[in-house]
């Protein structure tokens, strides 16, 4: 079994072939077909068409409706006000397409792949080396997670990279100071957790620091190191690669603890790219597009101008022969196109930085690297703020470490599972899983579930709230159904199409329906928050099919067997859906 045709595609293919019947200009216009609370569907598009026609839209709608067939899935249909389309769909078509989903045994439960899948090369997740991971990386690490899911359920071709800070002036300073005391970082990589990993790595950037600030003959030597870093000495290559790997045991930590995957191989940091700057700077310079200004190489761009109405250059090579960020994203544009063969380059990086992703895609667009069929999009995210409104600071005003603000999470979603832990039997070891399955998912959720360029509240108390549009109330709603399908015994899932389904049966099925079309929107648009928007309704949807529809206590065997059916495939579209998300959803609860 393959994909599904949902039920509003076949709602429109009526439609549209009986409007290009009535109006043959208008043969493959768009009837603008949507859920409607006044009827299963309205198409609210005859209007415009009729305007364009010179015709009277209540006309043209008349004429639609008396070339529509109705029967199989279109149960009725009338005009409304000026020229809508109200349009009702028959309960045997809702279950038979529900149960056609049902049925997928890709476990896709009847979506379709995208028309046209390319290759999307995602920089997402990308902190720094030797430093402690924020709560900005924590929404790169987030969405983009979400997205790789959504985009690979879609077919598209994802390569990840995490483009993390791991070259620069900064390296200078820390790896002359391990050089001069080698046994700091003496250890196995097995032997440290990640905790204790960043510890190290903190200790070591302070002392190095405040000797820097207070040995001048430390700092001459720190900086001699930045030239040798540079010019790729062996030996201080080798103390480099010792801050990327204890950096590497925290970050993984960190990841691990987000319960996402991370792979190293696709870890490809700013250092990755050393190869091709010169290469990257030549090009630039020999095309014209970059030009010497003051001994630097520089693109300028007209609308670009800084607060005195002054260019300001993207700066790929700077006078002392030095490259920075801009250098290094030219380059990965290059390997990322050429290389990878990229059709899209997404950046999940913070807004903070959009400035910078314009000028390089458009320095990139200049050099033709960039073109029609190769596009880069920052996905840009906005930034984290406490409850207080203000951006998200500890009481100390120090930057929140990520690894303390997911324990929390943790610790309280395990309290709350505790609480309703008797009442379901849970085994302590459950209760911890789904503790740290219910706090991570309330994190992640918190960030998904607001459009990714607002910033948001960090609010714990909401987060692991069960009443409101939290991960938590989608994972209760998910575990109530499987309560239910244990409970049913004999009684299993079937679908019965002769039924008749009572409102909110068709409410709930008609929004299941929509499931597919959801996925792909929001993979192309890149909108996760809509998937949780959906989720989230189908769980409202849920709760009022229960206090409407009994379903073990139903009228009839086929009646029972058909609420099983449905509420089966809801737990089936919530975990689905949620799994897009990064979230799980925990069987019992
Ligand atoms: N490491 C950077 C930071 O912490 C983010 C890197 C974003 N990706 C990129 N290709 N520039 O802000």
């Amino acid at each position: 079994m393959a994909s599904v045709t949902s039920l509003s595609d076949s709602v429109q293919q009526h439609l549209a072939s009986a409007l290009s019947a009535a109006l043959p200009e208008a043969a493959g216009a768009d009837p603008l077909l949507r859920r409607s609370d006044r009827a299963d569907y309205q198409a609210n598009g005859i209007l415009a068409l009729a305007k364009k026609a010179k015709a009277n839209p209540r006309e043209l709608a008349t004429q639609v409706v008396a070339g529509i067939v109705t029967g199989e899935v279109i149960a009725d249909v009338e005009v409304s006000g000026p020229g809508f389309l109200n349009i009702t769909v028959a309960d045997k078509a809702i279950t038979e397409n529900l149960a056609a989903r049902y049925a997928d045994d890709t476990g896709r439960l009847g979506v379709p792949y995208a028309a046209h899948p390319g290759t999307t090369v995602i920089d997402y997740a990308q902190p720094n080396v030797a430093k402690e991971m924020h709560v900005g990386h924590l929404r790169s690490a987030v969405i983009g997670d979400a997205m790789v899911r959504l985009l690979e359920f879609t077919g598209e071709n994802v390569v990840r990279r995490h483009h993390i800070g791991d070259w620069g002036t900064q390296f200078g300073m820390l790896i002359q100071y391990l050089d001069e005391h080698p046994h700091e970082l003496d250890h196995k990589e097995s032997e440290v957790s990640g905790e204790e990993a960043m510890s190290n790595l903190d200790r070591l950037y302070k002392t190095a620091r405040r000797l820097f600030d207070s040995d001048e003959e430390f700092k001459t030597r720190a900086r001699r190191r930045v030239v040798d870093l540079q010019a790729g000495d062996e030996k201080t290559l080798a103390i480099w690669q010792k801050f990327v790997d204890e950096s590497k045991i925290y970050f993984f930590s960190v990841f691990d603890k987000l319960d996402m995957e991370v792979r190293d191989p696709d870890i490809v940091g700013e250092s990755g790219y050393n190869d091709m700057l010169a290469e990257t700077c030549r090009l630039l310079e020999e095309s014209g597009v970059a030009v010497r200004s003051e001994g630097a190489l520089c693109v300028f761009f007209d609308d670009i101008k800084g607060p005195e109405g002054n260019p300001v250059p993207l700066i790929v090579q700077k006078s002392d022969g030095g490259y920075g960020y801009a250098a290094t994203d030219l380059s990965a544009i290059r390997d990322r196109v050429f290389n990878l063969k990229a059709t899209t380059l997404l950046y999940v990086v913070d807004a903070r930085q959009a400035l910078h992703f314009r000028m390089v895609f458009e320095t990139a667009r200049r050099a033709g690297w960039l073109n029609d069929d190769v596009t880069a999009v920052q996905l840009a995210f906005g930034t984290v703020l406490g409850k207080d409104g203000k951006p998200f600071k500890t009481r100390e005003g120090e930057t929140v470490k990520l690894e303390n603000l997911l324990d929390e999470a943790v610790e309280r979603a395990t309290a709350v599972v505790r609480e309703k832990a008797g009442k379901v039997g849970l085994t302590e070891d459950e209760i911890v899983e789904n503790g740290r399955y219910v706090g991570v998912g309330a994190v992640k959720y918190a960030d998904l579930s607001t459009s990714a360029v607002r910033d948001y509240k960090f609010d714990l108390d909401q987060m692991v709230s069960l009443n409101g549009d939290t991960s938590v109330y989608l994972q209760y709603a998910y575990a109530r159904i499987q309560s239910i399908l244990r409970k049913a015994g004999e009684a299993r899932p079937a679908a019965h199409p002769e039924l008749a389904l009572a409102p909110a049966e068709r409410a709930l099925g008609l929004h299941l329906d929509q499931f597919a079309e959801t996925v792909l929107e929001v993979a192309a648009a890149r909108e996760p928050h809509k998937m949780a928007a959906y989720l989230y309704q189908l769980a409202s949807l849920l709760t009022t099919f229960y206090d409407q529809c009994p379903v073990l206590k139903a009228d009839s065997p086929a009646q029972v067997a058909n609420r099983l059916f449905l509420v089966d495939l809801t737990a089936r579209t919530l975990h689905e859906g949620m799994a897009l998300l990064g979230i799980r959803t925990p069987g019992k609860l």
